[in-house]
């Protein structure tokens, strides 16, 4: 038997999320098992835990798309029993039993050998969101900006992904813009690596002019809707605005003109289906461009049973930084 959160949706369409007690029997078919030590909280992993349409696509469900743990069982010529893991995406969590358990049963085709320089504790303080945050660091690279082109904004800075970003844009040498709606934790954001905070209300023009005077060479976004309307219109010619999220809203109000006039790049990142050398690469980099001071300064941690009140107060922007779950507790 294990413990997991299990979901459940019933004839109305109500989601209800609780601590269950399975039998490993009921794991999918898949060619390794894993005891898994750490999941962690992602906004997604919120919006999946509260009910939120979009992210579940059936139920039961045990939701989770981030885990990090030992093989305990191999069908896989690529892993071996007490081999270490880390799994980002590949929609576990969403189609296929997540990381929110202390068992799992995956493809080994999803998994990433844990990176020698991380804990699997630090792999899920990194988990899905500091991931993807890399992943909009390359595409922001791999477009040509660099620590001399000028500020990097970063917003929705005091979540997963804009904190993670954050810490890795600083080491790399980046001068970092972040953009909150919390100024309390300016003093957190500076000592990741941030030197100037904004207020998130200064991105807040709800039909702006696609052309604004220009400030960011790139822009990692996690916010979506008008902040990143604003983020474009506000980004240097031939700049990289890297967008991942949609804490704030998914709709998109622009125009041609700061691609057309600007040569302005919009790079969309999803990690959920990258191939295995992409995430390798962007784990590799994690393990040189990340300080593991930073990473903790960033993370809280708490028991299983906790992640479902987590759930609710990521949806509400209320967390700070990296949530890990550590599943036995
Ligand atoms: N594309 C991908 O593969 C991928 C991967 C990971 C995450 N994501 C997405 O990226 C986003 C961030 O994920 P996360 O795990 O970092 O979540 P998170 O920890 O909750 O961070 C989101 C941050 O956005 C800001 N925010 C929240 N509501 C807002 C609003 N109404 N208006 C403006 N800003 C708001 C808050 O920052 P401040 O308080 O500092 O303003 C909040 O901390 C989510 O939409 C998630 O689904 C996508």
């Amino acid at each position: 038997m294990f413990k997991a959160i299990y979901l459940t949706r019933d004839e109305e369409k109500t989601v209800s999320a609780e601590i269950a007690e399975l039998d490993e029997s009921n794991l999918p078919e898949h060619d390794v098992a894993i005891d898994v030590e750490y999941s962690t909280v992602n906004y997604k992993d919120g919006l999946a835990i509260m009910g939120k349409p979009g992210v579940v696509r059936s139920y039961p469900m045990i939701p989770g798309i981030d885990l990090a743990g030992t093989i305990s069982s191999s069908d896989s010529s690529d892993y071996e029993v007490g081999d270490k893991i880390v799994l980002n995406g590949w929609e576990v969590g969403e189609s296929h039993w997540g990381g929110l358990a202390q068992k799992s049963r995956l493809s080994s085709d999803w998994l990433v050998p844990l990176p020698e320089a991380f804990t699997t504790k630090q792999a899920m303080a990194i988990g899905t969101a500091g991931y993807t945050a890399m992943l909009c660091v390359l595409a922001l690279e791999e477009h040509g900006v660099r620590p001399d082109n000028g500020p990097i904004l970063v917003t929705g800075a005091s979540g997963g992904v804009g904190s993670t970003a954050v810490a890795i844009l600083g080491k790399l040498g980046f001068e970092v813009v972040a953009s909150t709606g919390r100024p309390e934790e300016s003093t957190y954001l500076n000592d990741l690596g941030a030197s100037e905070i904004i207020d998130r209300n200064g991105l807040g023009e709800e039909n702006p002019r696609p052309l604004q005077g220009t400030r960011w060479a790139g822009v990692v976004d996690a916010v979506g809707s008008h902040t990143l309307a604003n983020a474009i219109a506000q980004t240097n010619a031939n700049g990289c605005v890297a967008a991942c999220g949609l804490a704030q809203g998914a709709d998109l109000n622009t125009s041609v003109m700061p691609f057309i006039l600007r040569g302005v790049t919009l790079a969309g990142i999803n990690s959920v289906y990258e191939p295995f050398a992409r995430r390798k690469l962007a784990w590799d980099r994690m393990a040189t461009d990340l300080d593991p001071d930073k990473l903790e300064q960033m993370t809280q941690v708490v028991g299983l049973g906790e992640s479902i009140n987590v759930a609710d107060q990521i949806l509400q922007g209320k967390v700070r930084g990296r949530v890990v779950v550590d599943v036995n507790a």
